[in-house]
């Protein structure tokens, strides 16, 4: 099968965004540090660049969560698999994920996180599909894009481990 990618938000829309909601960080968060939690590996590429635009001391941590199963058997399942402790109490935290999709990896992370005892938490996602979320409640304080219900790539989010590296974010189509 044959892979292409058409783009569905291109490199200096991306850009543009990523610095208005830096600015917006520096602002909510003036006088404070903040911990960026990147979430392994799809978080990586939108916290580097959103690190740079936050005008503030900048701490940033990493964590690796598995989600599991499908959606008929077990969906929902998170794992953690890295770190195996965090060491993030007292520490204001941020969450910088590729995308909320279904809803259960972020609103697992921050449910764990609030047992970590920090100063506060707040969900940073480049990409929301509202129309896929199977929990409610998930709270996106800093949001990039909301998208259709489509499966893209690039700009840190992967298919089999490819695209991640892509300045873009496209739609994957077989064909
Ligand atoms: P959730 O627990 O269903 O919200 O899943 C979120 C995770 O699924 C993301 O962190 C991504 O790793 C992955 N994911 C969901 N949708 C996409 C997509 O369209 N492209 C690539 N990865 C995706
Ligand atoms: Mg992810």
């Amino acid at each position: 099968m044959n892979e292409t990618i058409e783009v569905l938000i291109g490199e200096e829309e991306i850009s543009r965004r990523v610095k208005e909601i830096g600015a917006q960080i520096t602002k909510d968060y003036a006088g404070k540090a903040v911990t960026l939690l990147g979430t392994l590996k799809g978080g990586v590429i939108f916290l580097a660049d959103l690190a740079r635009e936050i005008k503030l001391d900048v701490f940033m941590e990493f964590i690796k969560v598995s989600s599991y199963g499908n959606e008929s058997e077990s969906a929902g399942k998170v794992k953690l698999e890295y770190p195996e402790k965090a060491d993030l109490a007292g520490k204001h935290i941020i969450i910088v994920e590729d995308i909320v999709d279904m809803g259960y990896t972020a609103s697992w992370l921050c449910n764990y996180l609030h047992g970590l005892n920090p100063a506060s938490v707040k969900l940073c996602a480049l990409l929301n599909k509202p129309e896929r979320r199977k929990v409610k409640g998930v709270e996106i304080e800093y949001l990039g894009f909301t998208i259709p219900d489509e499966f893209v790539v690039g700009y840190g989010l992967d298919y089999a481990q490819k695209y991640r590296c892509l300045p873009y974010v496209g739609k994957l189509r077989m064909e």
